[in-house]
């Protein structure tokens, strides 16, 4: 192990992150309402270009009057190469209050994007006297994302979060899919004649777990376009939870509790992980470093897997 500690990114729950365009307010207190940890309004690519100043005066009016509880509240930005996204971040920073924790920074490239939005953004709160510093979350979605993406996650002591966009990522990479996410026909392996399917997703996810953990930022999965296909959506939810993953995007309601469900670890895993404690316990005190747990090794790096479901369940009752 490098004598360098993994730090530890901010301990929130972020199961499940609601989007909703910000051109559309009738959502915005059904949002709130809502199961989800964290809301992200958008004023990027579901609000037309007609629609953009509009949607950036409701946005703001949003976040001071209506009443977020323990959310973390999110604005998706425009990308930078849009004429809107400067103006995004200073008239939200200058005129929503305090409320607002987090800018969704889309597009990211490289960590010069980073840092070209946090002397901005730094500016701007200076001049404010803003008193809590923004966090940033980003969006991998595209060819110089995920070949920067370790640079990126270390490019702002604000980044908070990274994302898997999956829709503008396949655009990006010239993928011959239209699909956002989820199981892709042609993307299967041959055995004795049969299709068994395999997850084009799947390294870039292990990338953005890999960059994340390295410099404490919390990695999610992004958006499942076919909100009508549940058993899909849990389907790609369990698969980024078990890289690593702590949530899932939501672009309609009903996807909120199946994201919930999936990254909350289930009584069952938490009891089982007690278990590997406890009985790493009674190992340690016979003064071994490894033992059997239901005809299985556990030694001492189970603890600290058991240990990381652990955290997570306690800090998400807590
Ligand atoms: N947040 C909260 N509530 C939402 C919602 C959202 N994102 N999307 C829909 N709802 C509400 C609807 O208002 C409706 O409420 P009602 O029962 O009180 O009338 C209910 O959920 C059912 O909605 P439904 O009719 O199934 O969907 P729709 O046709 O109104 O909207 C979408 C479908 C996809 C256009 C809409 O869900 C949406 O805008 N999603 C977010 C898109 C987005 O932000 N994309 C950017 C990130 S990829
Ligand atoms: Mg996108």
């Amino acid at each position: 192990m490098s004598f360098r500690l993994q730090p530890a990114p901010v301990a929130r729950p972020n199961r499940c992150q609601l989007f909703g365009p910000g051109s559309n307010p009738k959502l915005f207190e059904k949002m709130a309402t809502s199961a989800a940890d964290v809301i992200n309004l958008d004023l990027e690519d579901s609000v037309s270009p007609a629609d953009k100043a509009a949607a950036r005066a409701n946005v703001i009016a949003a976040i001071n009057d209506v009443d977020w509880a323990t959310k973390t509240l999110s604005v998706r930005i425009n990308g930078l190469d849009t004429p809107w996204w400067y103006r995004d971040v200073v008239d939200v920073l200058e005129q929503a209050g305090d409320r607002l924790d987090q800018i969704m920074i889309p597009k990211v490239g490289n960590a010069a994007d980073i840092y070209a939005v946090d002397a901005l953004v730094t500016a701007v709160e200076a001049a404010m006297g803003r008193r809590r510093p923004i966090g940033f979350e980003v969006i991998i979605e595209s060819a110089a994302g995920i070949a920067h993406v370790e640079e990126i996650a270390a490019a702002s002591p604000r980044m908070q979060a990274m994302s898997l966009g999956a829709a503008d990522f396949a655009a990006s990479m010239g993928m011959a899919t239209t699909g956002i996410g989820g199981t892709q026909e042609n993307y299967y392996m041959l055995r004795d004649g049969e299709k068994h399917w395999s997850d084009p997703w799947h390294w870039a996810q292990a990338a953005i777990v890999a960059a994340c953990r390295t410099h404490g930022v919390l990695p999610v999965d992004g958006p499942f376009g076919d909100f009508s296909d549940d058993d899909g959506y849990i389907a790609q939810a369990r698969r980024s939870a078990t890289l690593g993953m702590v949530g899932k995007w939501a672009i309609h309601p009903k996807q909120i509790a199946l994201a919930n469900q999936v990254f909350t670890p289930s009584e069952d895993a938490v009891a089982e992980a007690r278990e590997i404690l406890a009985a790493m316990e009674e190992a340690k005190a016979r003064g071994e470093g490894a033992t059997v747990y239901k005809g299985r090794l556990v030694d001492i790096a189970s603890i600290k897997q058991a240990e990381v479901i652990v955290r997570q369940a306690e800090m998400i009752a807590g």
